[in-house]
C-alpha cells in the first residue's frame, strides 16, 4: 500500500488520504477550471478506488456512460479493464482509476491540449495524495503526458522512471482498453502488459 501517503499531519490533525481526495474533489468543483466542459457534461467524474492504491490507472476523459454514472471506465472499455484486473488477481477496488480530464468532452471528442493543462494540477495532486508505486497511463493522450515523445505501439508495457508530482515514479504506458475492442489482437497485449505491471507493483511493495 502507498501507506506513507495515507495521512499527513496538519495542525496536529491526521487527515486520511480519502479525506484529502474528497477535499480535492470539492476544490475542483469550486475552481471549475474548464467551465465550458462542466456546462456541457452531466457531472464531474473525479476518480474511484483505493485512496492508498499501489497502482493508479489514468485514462483520457469520461465517455457517455461515465458521464451518466459519475465514475470512470464503466462502459465497454471499463468492462475490459475489469477483465484486465481479474487477470492480474486484482479487484477494481484495489487500484485507483481516474482520467486526465474530469468532464466528458462533447460528442466524445479528444480532450484538447488546454483542457489537459487545466486539469493537470488536480491529477498531480491526486497522485501526490495516493502515492501509487506504479502509474499506468491508458492510451496515447495519457501516455504522452508522462512520457513526451511516447510511441504507444513501441513503448507499451515498458517501465520508465519519471519525476511526477515531486517524486521518481514507475510509469508503464499501456494501450487504451478501447483499442482492444476494435483491434482484437491487442487484447492479449493489454492483458500481458497489465499482469506484468501488477507484478512490478507487488515487487516494489516488497522492497
Ligand atoms: N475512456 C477513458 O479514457 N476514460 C473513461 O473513463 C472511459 C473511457
Amino acid at each position: 500500500m502507498g501507506a506513507a501517503a495515507a495521512c499527513y499531519t496538519n495542525a496536529m490533525t491526521m487527515i486520511s488520504a480519502e479525506a484529502q481526495l474528497e477535499e480535492l474533489r470539492q476544490r475542483l468543483l469550486t475552481d471549475n477550471p474548464c467551465p465550458e466542459l462542466a456546462a456541457s457534461a452531466t457531472q464531474l467524474v473525479f476518480g474511484v478506488g483505493s485512496s492508498t492504491a499501489d497502482i493508479m490507472l489514468i485514462g483520457e476523459a469520461p465517455g457517455a456512460k461515465e458521464d451518466q454514472r459519475g465514475e470512470p471506465f464503466v462502459g465497454a472499455s471499463g468492462k475490459f479493464l475489469d477483465e484486465m484486473c481479474s487477470a492480474a488477481g486484482l479487484q477494481r477496488s484495489d487500484v485507483y482509476i481516474t482520467n486526465i480530464v474530469k468532464y466528458r468532452p462533447p460528442h466524445n471528442r479528444d480532450p484538447l491540449p488546454e483542457e489537459k493543462v487545466a486539469f493537470w494540477p488536480y491529477l498531480a495532486k491526486q497522485i501526490h495524495i495516493i502515492q501509487p508505486r506504479v502509474i499506468l497511463p491508458l492510451g496515447r493522450h495519457s501516455g504522452t503526458l508522462f512520457v513526451p515523445g511516447l510511441r504507444i505501439s513501441h513503448d507499451h508495457g515498458q517501465p520508465v522512471t519519471v519525476n511526477v508530482a515531486g517524486r521518481e515514479r514507475l510509469i508503464i504506458p499501456l494501450y487504451h482498453p478501447a483499442a482492444a475492442l476494435y483491434r482484437g489482437d491487442l487484447r492479449s497485449t493489454l492483458l500481458v502488459d497489465f499482469v506484468q505491471a501488477a507484478q512490478l507493483a507487488r515487487q516494489a511493495t516488497q522492497e
